[in-house]
């Protein structure tokens, strides 16, 4: 089966995009060059294990076309995604001979496609490119939506743009090479959009947990169909995170600062995971979720692994301080998108970024290191 979406942007209309979702549409790289006959070149950017497994693949459909293609591969890694590599990338660029018709091709995980996608968003001032995203948590997530960026020491993403692609291509074959780490990394992204906007894509998660993981299709397709259409349903709403965006934002603001407190070895899903968790208790301890809703996020989550005893591994100042500098704040006062049952957050004309008291915050991580 192969689901077919499209992500519209209201105010640029020439921006609308669609996105395919199967096993094995990668194939329909065709239509796309049937679509933009301009293209005469290609590039395909990809980290070294994605462009090991599936370049080949690519490579073949860009030939068969008689197209001139330019594969350039580059460390893979969150620590590779830098303004030093994407100089790299842009000369090799250069080098190829790329001008303003060149396609670019983004394969491989949420790291290729932020990166190869702020590439595009810059080179000769905007080139096109498809996201073909291999990793679950870049089918889900980072490869809708148009956000584009690389990492400097100063924090997470924030040297980047808005730069929507042509076309998603989510080949769910690619999966079947992906560490199970990486799948449950990925699914945290769909359970968050799930817990903030539709409680019975929460109880489907619930109820197929391992048929989803096992990549069963008739299980993970709908999860990814539901979860991309949320995310771009949100994406036309709010495209540049003025309000409703944040919704996107439930778990990350504890994630984020989970994720730089471990340098980077927690993984960005799993930091979402037991942001959700930290973020779940704040809102009931605020009393906009009732105990038996927190037990359910709580239950769901820890069928994933996201177990309270981390948070015995950590410092609440130390989380406290790192969620201070996080996108959504306003003079250091932090915000937090707060949900208010399942499938539901605070959410007053579309503002969900909410004020939360630092002390709050501190008992919400005590009561859960108590289990
Ligand atoms: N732009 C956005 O809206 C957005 C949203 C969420 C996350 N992100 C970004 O996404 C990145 C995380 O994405 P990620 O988890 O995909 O990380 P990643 O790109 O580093 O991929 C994870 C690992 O899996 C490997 N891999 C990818 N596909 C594979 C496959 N099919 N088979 C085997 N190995 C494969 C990669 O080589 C890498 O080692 C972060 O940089 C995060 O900031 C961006």
């Amino acid at each position: 089966m192969t689901y077919q979406l499209q992500v519209n942007i209201p105010s640029k209309p020439a921006l609308t995009y669609p996105i395919t979702l199967g096993f094995g549409v990668i194939q329909q790289l065709n239509d796309l060059f049937d679509r933009f006959p301009a293209v005469k070149k290609v590039v395909i950017i990809a980290d070294d294990i994605v462009a090991d497994l599936y370049a080949k693949t690519v490579q073949a459909i860009v030939a068969s076309r008689n197209l001139q293609s330019q594969l350039i591969i580059f460390s893979a890694g969150e620590a590779h995604k830098t303004a030093a590599t994407k100089l790299q990338l842009e000369e090799e660029m250069f080098k190829f001979g790329c001008d303003r018709h060149t396609l670019c091709l983004a394969l491989g995980g949420g790291v290729v496609g932020d990166i190869a996608g702020f590439t595009a968003a810059t080179y000769m001032r905007g080139i096109n490119y498809v996201q073909i995203p291999t990793s679950l948590l870049a089918m889900i997530d980072s490869s809708v939506g148009g956000k584009t960026a690389v990492n400097t020491s100063y924090g997470k993403n924030i040297i980047g743009a808005f730069w929507q692609p042509i076309a998603v291509l989510m080949d769910v074959e690619f999966l079947k090479s992906l560490p199970a780490e990486h799948l449950v990394n990925g699914l945290f992204e769909a359970i968050k959009i799930f817990l903030t906007l539709d409680h019975e894509h929460v109880n489907f998660c619930a109820s197929h947990i391992n048929e989803i993981l096992n990549l069963e299709e008739q299980y993970l397709l709908p999860v990814i169909n539901k979860a991309v259409s949320l995310k771009a349903y949100v994406v036309e709403v709010d495209e540049h995170e003025r309000n409703l965006r944040m919704i996107l934002n439930f778990g990350h603001t504890v994630g984020h600062a989970l994720e730089k407190i471990s340098n980077y070895k927690l993984l960005h899903g799993y930091g979402v995971g037991y942001g959700m968790l930290l973020e779940a208790k704040i809102a009931q301890i605020m009393g906009l979720l009732s105990g038996e809703d927190f037990n359910t996020v709580a239950t769901l989550l820890a069928s994933l692994g996201i177990n309270v005893d981390y948070f015995n591994t950590v410092n609440v100042a130390d989380v406290i301080i790192n969620m201070r500098g996080d996108k959504k704040n306003a003079n250091q006062q932090i915000k937090l998108v707060l949900l208010t049952g399942i499938g539901q957050v605070k959410n007053i004309d579309n503002q969900v970024a909410c004020d939360v008291d630092e002390a709050i915050i501190e008992r919400a991580f005590n009561e859960i290191k108590l289990g």
